[in-house]
């Protein structure tokens, strides 16, 4: 399955790759900072049309066309653009996430980084992969040498559950911050050891599915910001090397 999950998440890229930086149509969702172009439309359409001929019964939740669950016990979680404001503004950080459940587990994830043509994947129990190279979390053990990545939901400014108060925590806690514009791909550096840790309110599930995953198989944890476990529709994410979570934990449960 990982191989029809890479293949179609490279057509969809290629589709995404030739429409950078041109002329396409762009429409607000919940507000003027949540976009959707007809970019993201397409590329889901490709991934759609695909598991529909291939896997008729299997369920999908995408962010662009919804949720029809499934008649078997397989659901493809998807996000067909993750990094869409960078997409429209021309910053080249975006990806596409694909995760595959199987009774409400997943067992398999890609992140593709469209424009560094990069492959992330993971089966479960089979580690994670960067192309064909197998990643790790890294070991670092201490939160002042941390480099750490986050992200900020559309509802910001009215939220009153922003994170904000996180962020200044952490910035005086960890050795620096980033903030990228594309969780999936935020997930794919804590596993491949570039950050420490990776937290986030209010992610959706196409967002997480795969990239969780991809950072449990290269040996780093995942989990509720109070350490408890988590699935693909909880609300606060926390990813890191395992070695600075505890660290993080009582940082994030502080502020
Ligand atoms: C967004 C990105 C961003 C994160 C937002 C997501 P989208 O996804 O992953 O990094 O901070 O919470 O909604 O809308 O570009 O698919
Ligand atoms: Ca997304
Ligand atoms: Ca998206």
């Amino acid at each position: 399955m990982i191989e029809d999950i890479i293949n179609i998440a490279k057509e969809a890229g290629q589709l995404i790759r030739s429409r950078f930086n041109t002329n396409f149509s762009l429409e607000f969702k919940s507000n003027e900072s949540d976009l959707v172009t007809e970019v993201d439309k397409a590329s889901e359409k490709i991934i759609v049309d695909f598991i529909k001929k291939k896997h008729p019964a299997h369920g999908l939740i995408t962010e662009e066309g919804g949720t029809t669950l499934s008649k078997s016990e397989y659901n493809w979680v998807i996000d067909p653009l993750d990094g869409t404001v960078n997409f429209a503004h021309g910053f080249p950080m975006f990806a596409i996430s694909i995760g595959v459940q199987k009774n409400n587990e997943t067992i398999a994830g890609v992140v593709h980084d469209i424009m560094q043509d990069i492959i992330y994947s993971a089966e479960i129990g089979n580690g994670s992969y960067e192309n064909d190279r197998r990643i790790k979390v890294n070991s670092n053990t201490n939160l002042r040498h941390a480099l750490l990545v986050t992200g900020f939901p559309y509802d910001v400014r009215e939220n009153p559950d922003n994170a904000l108060g996180k962020f200044a925590a952490l910035t005086k806690s960890a050795r620096g911050i980033r903030r990228l514009g594309s969780a999936a791909i935020d997930f794919c550096f804590v596993a491949k050891g570039v950050f420490d840790g990776f937290w986030e309110v209010h992610l959706k599930p196409w967002d997480m599915c795969a990239g969780k995953l991809i950072v449990e198989e290269a040996g780093g944890l995942v989990t509720d910001f109070d350490g408890s476990k988590i699935n693909i529709f909880s609300k606060r994410i926390l990813a890191t090397n395992g070695k600075v979570h505890n660290a993080m934990i009582d940082v994030l449960m502080q502020n």
